[in-house]
């Protein structure tokens, strides 16, 4: 298989900055079913499909997994990071959630489809969320001390 080649740079591929508030191709379902997880043995037989998102890109979160991390440990106006950010299961929580964000992924291919979702969720707190093709552990466009929250699919880490 031929070896990815890793990005010299963090590349922007998308800002999102806008104020729309108008809601266009998201899903029936209300975020208002979601509830906070009490304990830390978390289940979600039943796939949030509020907003944009899928269950179609590969290990991809269940966006109640985001949700709960973000609720918990990051208030309105913080940046939440996602160095592995595939479809954009995060980025679309930050945005709904009123947090700023910065996504990464080494490919192009699911920085498409996070772009496609994110910009389709409306801006109803005028936040920010920007999109890098990098490797994850180039983050030299990211000033230091920035991040309030981390989070990401772990099974990749390696270094
Ligand atoms: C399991 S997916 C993440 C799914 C994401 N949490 C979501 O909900 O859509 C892992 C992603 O990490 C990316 N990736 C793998 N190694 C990477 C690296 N070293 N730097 C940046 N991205 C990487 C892959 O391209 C893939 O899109």
């Amino acid at each position: 298989m031929p070896k990815l080649e890793e990005p010299k740079e963090m590349k922007e591929f998308y800002t999102d900055n806008s104020d729309s508030k108008l809601e266009t191709s998201t899903n029936q379902q209300d975020t208002n079913d979601f509830e906070l997880e009490a304990t830390t043995i978390w289940s979600f037989p039943d796939r949030g499909k509020w907003a944009t998102h899928k269950g179609d890109y590969r290990g991809n979160f269940a966006p109640q997994i985001p949700r709960n991390v973000i609720e918990r440990y990051s208030k309105q106006g913080d940046l939440v990071l996602d160095p592995m950010v595939g479809s954009g299961t995060t980025i679309i929580e930050a945005k709904l959630t009123g947090r700023n964000s910065i996504g990464i992924d080494i490919n192009k291919k699911p920085l498409e489809i996070a772009k496609e979702r994110i910009s389709q969720v409306p801006n109803t707190t005028s936040s920010s969320h920007i999109l890098f093709l990098s490797y994850a552990r180039n983050l030299d466009k990211i000033n230091d001390n920035s991040i309030d929250l981390n989070h990401l699919h772990s099974s990749y880490v390696r270094d």
